[in-house]
């Protein structure tokens, strides 16, 4: 069931990685898992913090969706595995993996530690190939579906978070050699590149200032929303993306195209 929606996954299962929010504010995991819900997907929301997650699942049941959950880190490949074989006993079939998870990492090549580079490419890229690996095939049997991860724009515009820059540009690499690989098994594979979003992550700690300075980093003067990733990758996930696959689709309200100092 869904409420608001018009239904355009209706039929689907969806997994969502990282699906939980650390507090009130919203993650851009989280509106993508509720936005799924709302269109009439079944949902499994997955996150290594069950706190997190339990404000995600209550949000969707009190909007009337369908979700359950399972509490695991996608570094970990055991865990990709049990939430893919979980999603399948718990649904029938899959047909969306949203790859979401990521976390931070600064400083250049001189100051970081070989220990910390080690674990944004765990986290941030490591985790797409293991979460892929189960859920692929199960897509493919299930008919086809889409894969979708989530870069970002720090890929293309870096600024002194070189761990976190390198591991979502592997992110757009990645997309596009899954896209390729599984185009035959009806998987479509795309990224999408949030801009500075006033998320759950990014709201810890941030000042007034600061959030303004994103604000107006962006030409259209507007602070982009969870929300605006949701909707993304909604299309990506929906019948409606049918014929596109291996993209990456730049979400940031034109803030690449400007220059930082500004
Ligand atoms: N917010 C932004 O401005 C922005 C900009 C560009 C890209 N992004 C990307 O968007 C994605 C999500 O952003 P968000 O604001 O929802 O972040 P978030 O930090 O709120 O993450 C959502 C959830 O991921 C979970 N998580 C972290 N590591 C995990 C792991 N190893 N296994 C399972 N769950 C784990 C956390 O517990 C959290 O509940 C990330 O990939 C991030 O890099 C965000």
């Amino acid at each position: 069931m869904s409420s608001n929606g018009i239904g355009r996954l209706t039929g689907k299962v969806a997994v969502v990685t990282g699906a939980g929010s650390r507090g009130e504010i919203i993650g851009n995991g989280q509106a993508t898992a509720l936005l799924f819900a709302r269109e009439g997907c079944k949902v499994l929301l997955v996150d290594s913090e069950e706190e997190n997650l339990s404000r995600t699942f209550r949000k969707i049941s009190d909007q009337g969706g369908e979700a359950s959950f399972y509490v695991g880190d996608v570094s970990n490949e055991l865990d990709c595995q049990k939430m893919v074989e979980l999603a399948v006993n718990t649904y029938g079939h899959l047909n969306i993996l949203h790859n979401n998870v990521g976390v931070g990492g600064s400083g250049t090549v001189v100051e970081v530690e070989a220990k910390q580079w080690d674990h944004v490419m765990d986290v941030n890229v490591k985790s797409m190939m293991l979460t892929s690996k189960y859920a692929i095939p199960e897509i493919a049997s299930s008919g086809g579906g889409t894969v979708i991860n989530i870069s970002s724009i720090s890929a293309i515009r870096p600024r002194g978070l070189t761990p976190y820059t390198v591991s979502k540009g592997a992110v757009i690499a990645l997309t596009k050699a899954m896209a390729v690989d599984h185009a035959a098994d009806k998987v479509r594979v795309n990224c999408i590149l949030p801009g500075p979003i006033f998320s759950s992550m990014t709201s810890v700690n941030m000042t007034e200032e600061v959030r303004e300075l994103r604000r107006i980093s962006s030409p259209m003067g507007i602070e982009g929303s969870p929300m605006d990733i949701a909707n993304a990758a909604l299309y990506l996930a929906s019948d409606e993306s049918r014929w596109v696959t291996g993209i990456s689709l730049i979400v940031d309200g034109g803030v690449s195209l400007m220059s930082p100092q500004r």
